[in-house]
């Protein structure tokens, strides 16, 4: 087994081969999930918290389900009723939580770094369930998951990630995840949703949705996130749609078996039409949803056995 990490705070310090073991791994928890017997005991006797900051329906309960199914008890904060609302610092409610010994803590927070930040302080394993627009890495590992078992290989594909980036951890994860493993990746959309460093990123950047599409084996479409916009980055929403959403006409650029990717929540008629987003001839939207489970079963047996290893005495083998 090759899984290093600590904590799973992003995908930018893992390694090649330490995707590669978490997504066999899943890989594996997805057949067995597929099974009648879901259940596992690769995190029977641990604790994980999870404590979310943000709105949040498909990651929140896939951690939950995930953490379930592989034994362990899992307590979900209600962040909107905790003492945050009293004015306690993040730290400060991390260090209560540390308290009571969890071993897995799994947070989203809208500001960036606030969860690397919280990792210092905590002696449990933290896994980044996406952090302002910095970095989510489940998403980045479950969709390469859901690209794998579409496509049969996660390398040397073409692969668009349309719309909003600039607001979008899930299109830095993702980007940084594809391109550790040679793929050639596009991003299209307007220039007020392209962050201006992108063009150092190693990744193409296209204005026009048909020129960008032409040619591609995944279009990976991204939710436009208005609660992080300040202001007009777009002109309408009618507008953005006649030129950036995605229909059967555009995607018709795209190499003939493409498949649609979305991380939901989605704006149907914003960024993407309904009726594609529900042909399951082209889109891979809901197995997303169900690769999400096993990724994060995955992602918490490895940390788990880290975890397990670093807490032994030394020289006792677990
Ligand atoms: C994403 C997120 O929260 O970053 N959603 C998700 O986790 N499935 C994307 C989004 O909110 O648009």
């Amino acid at each position: 087994m090759t899984f290093r990490a600590r904590h799973l705070l992003g995908i930018e310090h893992l390694a090649p081969d330490e995707i590669y073991t978490l997504l066999d791994l899943a890989d594996r928890y997805a057949e067995m999930e597929r099974g009648s017997d879901k259940h596992g005991d690769a995190l029977q006797g641990l604790t994980q918290v999870n404590m979310f900051f943000e709105a949040s329906t498909r990651t929140q309960a896939s951690f939950e389900i995930a953490g379930k199914r592989l034994g362990a008890d899992v307590m979900n904060m209600a962040m909107a009723a905790s003492s945050v609302k009293k004015g306690e610092t993040l730290i400060d409610t991390a260090l209560t939580l540390n308290a009571m010994h969890p071993d897995l803590l799994v947070v989203r927070h809208p500001h960036s770094g606030a969860v690397n930040l919280l990792a210092e302080k905590v002696n449990c394993a933290v896994l980044n369930a996406g952090d302002g627009r910095h970095e989510h890495p489940t998403q980045a590992l479950l969709d390469a998951l859901t690209i794998r078992r579409a496509k049969g290989r996660l390398h040397r594909l073409n692969i668009a990630i349309c719309g909003d980036i600039a607001h979008s951890r899930v299109a830095r994860s993702n980007i940084l995840l594809l391109g550790k493993l040679e793929n050639r990746i596009r991003l299209i959309g307007p220039p007020t949703l392209i962050p201006s460093g992108a063009a150092d990123w190693g990744v193409e950047v296209y204005g026009d949705m048909e020129e960008g599409l032409m040619g591609c084996d995944v279009v990976m479409m991204l939710r436009l996130q208005k609660e992080r916009m300040d202001g007009g980055f777009i002109p309408s929403e009618r507008e953005y749609y006649h030129r950036f959403g995605l229909d059967a006409e555009k995607l018709a650029h795209a190499k003939p078996d493409a498949i649609v990717m979305h991380p939901g929540p989605m704006n149907r008629g914003v960024e993407i039409d309904g009726t594609l987003a529900d042909d399951i001839n082209r889109s891979v939207i809901q197995e997303q949803v169900e690769m999400g489970v096993a990724v994060r079963m995955a992602a918490m047996d490895l940390l788990a056995q880290n975890l397990r290893v670093a807490r032994a005495p030394q020289g006792v083998m677990v």
